[in-house]
């Protein structure tokens, strides 16, 4: 397995393999690598040739009160974990690597990022989009990897790559969870032992509504009553958003679920942030 850290470097492996007419599949990540990470790339290693993981911490994606500085950074462990999964390369650059000074150019999305993680967090999945535009560039993969747990991120990443005409495919991997149904987060390290049991109330606030919809109802602000009342039982939760969309315009339903229908939430459980969602088909 390489460390790649420039982009002319990674480039220039990008061009070998294309050459060579081996399939190019990308995993995008900002390290701290657990499960959830390593399920995507095993599905990049079934859809492709080789396969690169990029372990950058993307500054432009993180608001003035985020943690960025914070955001745990272990890159001998994640290296080694790439190894056992067999990546070929690890793509590590520098912040002034992929943004050279006085970069002035940044990708916009103007429609899917105004709602959900979007309204509380403005220029975010912009922050997102262009770091992802950025390392198609670089990476210049056929294939690309991302993970249903960040559901908005994925639909805007399928918006950018249909506007921007990028010729990448788009997969989306299933979450990995926890025995008891938390979903896999670098953010998890942060509840404490009290909390930890308390934030699976995400992902049943999740079950409830999807068992409400099998049995009938397709009333938005029933199923969102549902869900927050197991939220806010627990004593440490606090809501951040808890909503039913449009799973195409991730806009808020008008009246009944009669297409499919996307149920997400943000929580606070104790200090750290955490998100979960299912898509509910009528
Ligand atoms: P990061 O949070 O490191 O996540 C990298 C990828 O792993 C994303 O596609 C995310 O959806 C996926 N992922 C995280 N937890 C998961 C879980 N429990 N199960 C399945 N997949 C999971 O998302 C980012 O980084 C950044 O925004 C990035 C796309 C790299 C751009 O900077």
């Amino acid at each position: 397995m390489e460390i790649v850290e420039s982009v002319r470097a990674m480039q220039a492996a990008a061009r070998k393999w294309r050459a060579q007419g081996r399939r190019i599949g990308f995993v995008p990540t900002m390290g701290n690598l657990h499960e959830g990470h390593l399920a995507l790339v095993r599905l990049a290693k079934q859809r492709a040739d080789v396969v690169v993981t990029s372990i950058f911490v993307n500054p432009t994606q993180f608001g003035p009160n985020e943690d960025f500085a914070a955001y745990p950074r272990t890159f001998e462990a994640d290296r080694a974990l790439c190894e056992r999964e067999g990546v070929d390369v690890v793509f590590h650059p520098s912040v002034a690597e992929m943004y050279p000074a006085g970069a002035s150019v940044a990708v916009t999305e103007n429609a899917l990022s105004r709602t959900l993680c979007g309204a509380a967090r403005p220029g975010h999945f912009d922050g997102v989009c262009t770091i992802v535009a950025k390392l198609f560039n670089v990476v210049q993969p056929h294939v690309a990897v991302f993970g249903e747990k960040d559901a908005q991120q994925l639909r805007v990443i399928r918006r950018m790559v249909r506007d921007l005409r990028f010729p990448v495919e788009i997969v989306a991997g299933p979450t990995v969870r926890e025995a008891d149904g938390l979903a896999l987060s670098s953010r998890n390290q942060y509840l404490t032992p009290a909390q930890r049991p308390q934030a699976v109330c995400l992902r049943r606030a999740l079950d409830e509504a999807e068992r409400l919809f099998a049995a009938g109802e397709r009333d938005p602000k029933n199923l969102v009553r549902a869900m927050r009342a197991i939220v806010t039982a627990q004593p440490d939760a606090r809501i951040d958003y808890m909503e039913i969309v449009d799973d195409e315009t991730l806009q808020p339903l008008g009246g009944p679920i009669g297409r499919p229908a996307l149920a997400a939430l943000a929580v606070w459980v104790g200090k750290p942030r955490l998100i979960d969602n299912t898509v509910l088909v009528p």
